[in-house]
């Protein structure tokens, strides 16, 4: 087999953007990797569409304004961000960096981001937490048993998270084709380590032979009551990832969630659905302006930071384009990556004529019919 290239401690002239960063990551790790990495989920149809949304829209530039006291600071769930972006929980960081979430954790704490834990990280949540003063939060999957589940949320209280993001868009595993064709499992000494001293009690052993879906997998998979009982269960701020129905949107608002991520799981869950930026603008107008929305999937520079806002998102999250980073170049790669995207929010804020976040808006955004 080829020798891979080691994580540059030095950052190459030619890594510009994130996109450059999924270039080199590729080399850096084998191809069954960078599939499961990289892939949607079937045919791949909503990861491309996630892509698209954000070329469809345009910004205005605006002329002769004012910008030294601009800023990208906000308030989200009562918690100060430096600027409107946070690291979006990406499972099993140690399959691209010997480092893993450790690394990812000193980058969001060197460039003041938010960072967003998996239950299925490749490290312990504890340990995370002590690497960053940024704001964290821990991402919840439920566990077979209640008692399971709460433990991880009285770890993640205790470890100091600010808040659970609580992910609801996977109820089943979506189909990988290009990382089933290649082969990819998850090495052994990867395990899930929050779960290690997990006693789930008996969970249901779901065998090739369960006749249909809905008797194996989704028998147990989260209701509504479980997320009323998550938010009686916390005093911590809960957040529900993966939503796209405004419907959705509005019961979990009247359930009293603190906030909601527009999320089609970068087009790894269902496949043939909308893209998360088209399901924003209905999910914004459904629950009124004072909702705490954020929205990932298919983010991948300043200005779908900004169109992301102007459509109604108070922040954004970002997952592969860290992780492509984190592959190549470790803490360093993470660290960077995040300087260029605050670097290209500001450009796009002040080309804009936005100085603080609130100036941006629908307003902000070229609409044909401007033109009648
Ligand atoms: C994810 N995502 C994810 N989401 C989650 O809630 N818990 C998790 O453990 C994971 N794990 C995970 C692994 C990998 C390899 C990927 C690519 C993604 C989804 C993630 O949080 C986020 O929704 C998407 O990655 C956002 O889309 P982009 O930015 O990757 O296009």
């Amino acid at each position: 087999m080829p020798q891979r290239p080691s994580p540059l401690t030095q950052i190459p002239a030619d890594i510009v953007c994130a996109e450059d960063y999924e270039r080199w990551a590729e080399r850096n790790m084998s191809s069954a990797v960078f599939a499961h990495l990289s892939e949607g989920s079937v045919a791949d149809t909503t990861l491309r569409a996630n892509r698209r949304a954000f070329e469809r829209h345009a910004i205005y530039n605006r002329i002769l304004v004012a910008g030294d006291h601009g800023s990208t600071e906000l308030m989200l769930c009562g918690q100060r961000f430096r600027h409107p972006f946070l690291l979006a929980p990406v499972a099993h960081q140690g399959l691209f960096h010997a480092d893993a979430e450790l690394a990812s954790a000193q980058a969001a704490n060197a460039l003041e981001a938010g960072l967003v834990l998996s239950t299925l990280s490749s490290t312990r949540l504890e340990e995370v937490a002590a690497q960053t003063q940024a704001p964290r939060w821990f991402q919840l999957y439920f566990q077979a048993s209640k008692n399971a589940t709460l433990s991880l949320v009285r770890r993640a209280e205790a470890a100091g998270y600010g808040a659970i993001v609580v992910t609801l868009d996977v109820p089943v595993h979506g189909v990988r084709r290009s990382s089933q064709r290649l082969g990819f499992t998850l090495p052994a000494h990867l395990n899930a380590v929050n779960l290690k001293d997990i006693d789930d009690g008996p969970t249901r052993a779901i065998s090739r032979d369960d006749s249909t879906v809905f008797q194996g997998y989704m028998a147990d998979a989260p209701t509504w009551e479980d997320l009323a009982w998550l938010l009686k269960s916390t005093t911590l701020p809960v957040l529900v990832k993966g939503v796209t129905h405004p419907d959705d949107a509005l019961r979990l608002q009247s359930l009293g969630v603190a906030g909601i991520i527009v999320s089609t799981h970068g087009g790894r869950a269902l496949d043939g659905g909308m893209a998360s930026l088209d399901a924003l603008p209905a999910i914004r107008q459904a629950v009124g302006p004072d909702l705490t929305l954020l929205l990932d999937s298919g983010v991948r520079s300043g200005t779908d930071v900004f169109k992301a806002i102007a459509l109604g998102a108070n922040a954004v999250m970002i997952g592969r384009p860290y992780i492509y980073a984190l592959a190549t170049a470790g803490a360093l790669g993470v660290a960077h990556l995040l300087r260029i995207l605050r670097d290209e929010l500001e450009i796009t804020m002040a080309q804009a004529g936005c100085l603080h976040i609130n100036d941006i808006g629908p307003h902000t955004l070229f609409s044909p019919s401007h033109l009648c």
